[in-house]
């Protein structure tokens, strides 16, 4: 269905600030439909060839429809445009004098121009389906009274209002409760919906006769000695909404001034409990905030963990013991990293990418000063739960460090690549056409053209992750299910085990080692 903005701008006349009107006006109709038990339809005059555009509708949530069909976009009968005329050229509602018997019920349509600026720039017409028309009550008379109200401010330009701050959740609607204010600010129509609204306000008596805003007050538990947008919104004196805290129920009001021909008739009302609403709302704010602040902590203690094994590590004179924890170190760090960005995260998925990133970075610190290989990143890993990061944060961790360590040895750096050229030398080759390991090579040539690249690539439900190094390959003999070293047994623990995926770690074509993780992944 075309946009009344498409609309406003491919065949009338309309400017950007009456369409701006317009949008105001049927952002806010709602109430007029539901208060006329009545469908309203927008119309506008066409551009050159004359007649009338349909810009909107709104189908009332307080009676049956006379609408069945979609009128949007459609042009004006000769009838409706006697009507629509009428409505513009006189400047006031007018009522055609016979109900409209085309789709076999009773219809009463008017026409109630719509005044900006002192100009007639729309009209809507009304349209009342005449045999449901109930029994008048006492609820049917304000509510008919309201909209005539309503009507009569939209014909003489004061409504919308202009400048009405947007309503953050949805205004209520007429069906969750109404109240009439007279002029002085006094009760003189309750719906059933906003007695009980008040009820569990804590009101013991009745609404009616009652001064809103003194009553009100009476209920708010808010500390403010005076809230004053409150007491403003329930003496019906301006064009906002607040809301009532007491008894532990909210209660949101929202304030119509009625002012029609310059005098002021009252006010409506519209009252809606939102206490359920605001209620989850804290409920899932405390959850998160809950969950993140332990995040933060868990992270803080990691540090803690991590900062005693370096201590640890340099009162050791054993350099494989002083390895060892020092690799104890960066993986609580590879850890920490993942719980640190879930402090930060909105939810329990956190965007792997800057995990990846941290890592990598953290990686290649350690790597010894000679060799300085900084591992490249291409792809996207996308979004992960935190039950697959923590792992992965880990396993990226170890495959980088093994690349760092035994692919690039700082002992034999020189001979390293140099011996690869020479028992390697297939793989050299290979190297020297692709270009980019070339490329990688021109730009690091201070590490005598080390190459650590990880390659995630990511499906909806899949990840893979390759971590390809072209350093000295690895060791005759090596196999990966056999191995009993610590570091492979992790990986293969959290990929396989933890996260049901595989693990394969091979000769890379082009020289160096290549290990590739597929992992199953849930789609966030
Ligand atoms: N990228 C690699 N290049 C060369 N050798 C590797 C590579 N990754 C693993 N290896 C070999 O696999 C062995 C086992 O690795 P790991 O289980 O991490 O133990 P550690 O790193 O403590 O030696 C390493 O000692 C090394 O010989
Ligand atoms: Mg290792």
């Amino acid at each position: 269905m075309p946009t009344l903005n498409d609309l406003a701008a491919s065949r009338t006349n309309l400017s950007d600030a009456d369409v701006e009107w317009l949008h105001a006006l049927v952002s806010d109709w709602q109430l007029l439909a539901d208060l006329s038990f009545a469908d309203l339809i927008l119309w506008a005059p066409v551009r050159d060839e004359g007649g009338w555009l349909a810009l909107a509708q709104m189908r009332p949530t307080t009676g049956p429809t006379s609408l069945q069909d979609d009128v949007v976009g459609t042009l004006a009968g000769p009838e409706d445009q006697r009507l629509l005329h009428v409505a513009r050229d006189e400047r006031r509602i007018w009522r055609e004098s016979d109900p409209d018997w085309t789709n076999g019920v009773p219809v009463r349509t008017e026409g109630i121009p719509v005044t900006r600026a002192g100009r007639v720039i729309a009209v809507i017409e009304r349209c009342t389906n005449l045999n449901s028309a109930r029994t008048p009550s006492r609820l049917e008379l304000t509510y008919l009274q309201g909209a005539d109200d309503l009507a009569r401010m939209v014909a003489e330009g004061t409504f919308p209002f202009a400048g009405e701050a947007a309503m953050l959740v949805r205004s209520p609607r007429v069906g969750d409760g109404l109240l009439r204010l007279g002029r002085s600010g006094r009760v003189t129509y309750a719906s059933p919906n906003a007695q009980s609204a008040y009820r569990r306000l804590g009101l013991a008596a009745d609404l009616i006769g009652a001064e809103l805003a003194v009553i009100t007050a009476g209920l708010s538990v808010s500390d403010e000695p005076l809230d004053e947008s409150l007491m403003v919104v329930a003496a019906g004196r301006a064009p906002r909404s607040a809301e009532v805290d007491g008894n532990g129920s909210v209660v949101q009001l929202r304030a119509i001034p009625l002012i029609v021909g310059g005098t002021r008739t009252g006010a409506l009302i519209l009252v809606r409990d939102v206490t359920e609403l605001r209620r989850r709302e804290r409920e899932l704010m405390t959850k998160d905030a809950t969950i993140r602040e332990i995040h933060h902590r868990v992270k803080n203690n990691l540090q803690t963990v991590a900062a005693l094994l370096r201590l640890q590590a340099r009162r050791l004179r054993a350099p494989e013991a002083r390895a060892a924890l020092d690799e104890a170190v960066r993986r609580v760090g590879s850890i920490a990293v993942v719980h640190e960005t879930l402090s930060h995260a909105p939810d329990e998925v956190v965007d792997f990418d800057d995990i990846a990133d941290r890592v990598a970075m953290m990686a290649g610190e350690v790597s010894a000063p000679e060799v300085r290989v900084v591992p490249k990143i291409t792809g996207s890993f996308g979004l992960l739960s935190a039950a697959v990061a923590t792992p992965l944060a880990l396993v990226l961790t170890e495959l980088l460090q093994n690349a760092l360590q035994h692919g690039f040895p700082p002992a034999a750096k020189d001979s390293a690549v140099n011996h690869g050229a020479v028992n390697h030398g297939a793989a050299n080759h290979g190297a020297a056409n692709h270009g980019a390991a070339n490329h990688g090579a021109a730009k690091d040539s201070a590490n005598h053209g080390g190459l650590l690249e990880v390659i995630a690539v990511r499906e909806a439900e899949r990840l893979v992750v390759t971590v390809a190094d072209n350093g000295v390959g690895l060791p005759d003999g090596f196999d990966l299910d056999s191995a009993t070293s610590l570091g492979l047994q992790i990986v293969r623990t959290l990929v396989v085990s933890e996260l049901g995926g595989r693990l394969r770690i091979v000769p890379r074509p082009d020289g160096g080692t290549e290990a590739v993780v597929d992992l199953p992944v849930g789609h966030e």
